[in-house]
């Protein structure tokens, strides 16, 4: 049996302004999906056969995969399409466990294999979910190289630049509003106000600016300002269209008890995500309002590969 496991992660900053080239700064999150792998006589998944599966992840993985017939099992904590990147965890966690069942399993180069299973399977994405998924910790990415560099992915002309940066212990909370949204149309509604308008544009600049800054107070340490950045990229995000009322129903109340909070990810639905030193207050204010509450630390370890028999 060989088996791994990789976090799922929410975005801090950076969101959309990412599409246009600016940076963005995601986390790993104590939330994991773990696969096990081990050879077999027929394909199974968690022992029903592999046709009756449903995941078009999991159907591009096994397109890939020439080494035999297998028993795979899965388990995941991460709350699927609440943009906390469950599809990544998954796919990176069953490369994972699969490269080590032929003992080629390297953080890297399953990182790339990740990316492009996703970018197959939803027609388009940033490697931003599976990297941060495969390195866990805070990852910075960006057009332009800085230190602390891990690899770089490119695809049809776009460069992403990923690197480790260092954090503080924190603690979020996050809270799932239990709407859904598709990453593609709120890409493509936040297109056209960008598209249309200078005014867009310059929301765009001024996300990029305060990604940049908030890169500088996680390295101080700083959660006010961290808090600060999130409520500001919480506004600029709303200002393209990206909030909406189920998003801003959780934050309105949590306000007066959080440094700062703001949507994650794609918007539109999804999630929120607040830091505070009072995490459970938090939580049960998010849960009195209708959304399911997680509070979540970070991740340090990203894949995690266990081989042993
Ligand atoms: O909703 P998520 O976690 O998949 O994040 C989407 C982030 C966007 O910046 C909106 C799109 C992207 O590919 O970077």
């Amino acid at each position: 049996m060989s088996t791994a496991s990789a976090p799922g992660k929410f975005i801090l900053f950076g969101e959309h302004a990412v599409v246009y080239g600016k940076p963005a700064i995601a986390m790993a999150i104590d939330m994991r999906t773990e696969v096990g792998v081990e050879r077999s006589s027929s394909f199974t998944l968690d022992r029903r056969p592999l046709g009756e599966n449903r995941s078009y992840y999991i159907r591009e993985i096994m397109r890939r995969w020439n080494g035999g017939p297998l028993d795979i099992e899965i388990y995941s904590r991460v709350p699927p399409s609440s943009g906390l990147g469950s599809s990544a965890a998954l796919t990176v966690a069953m490369l994972g466990a699969l490269r080590s069942l032929e003992s080629v399993a390297e953080k890297e180069r399953i990182a790339r294999e990740a990316f492009d299973v996703e970018y197959t399977v939803q027609g388009g994405a940033s490697p931003t979910d599976t990297s941060t998924s495969t390195l866990g910790g805070a990852v910075f990415i960006s057009e332009k190289k800085e230190d602390n560099f891990r690899w770089s992915v490119e695809k049809k002309g776009k460069i992403w630049n990923i690197h480790s940066i260092d954090v503080p212990e924190m603690s979020f909370v996050v809270g799932i509003t239990g709407a859904r949204s598709s990453t593609k149309d709120m890409v493509e509604k936040v297109g056209r106000v960008v598209k249309r308008s200078p005014f867009g544009r310059d929301v765009i600049e001024e996300i990029g600016k305060l990604v940049e800054e908030g890169r500088r107070a996680l390295k101080r340490g700083d959660f006010v300002r961290i808090g600060e950045l999130m409520n500001e990229n919480h506004e600029l995000l709303s200002l393209l269209g990206a909030s909406c009322k189920e998003l801003d129903s959780l934050i309105t109340p949590i306000k007066d008890k959080v440094y700062g909070a703001k949507l994650t990810g794609a918007g539109g639905g999804g999630s929120i995500i607040a830091l505070t030193d009072e995490p459970e207050r938090v939580a049960r204010k998010i849960e009195q309002k209708g959304g399911r509450a997680h509070i979540v630390s970070v991740d340090r370890k990203g894949l995690a590969l266990d081989d042993a028999e």
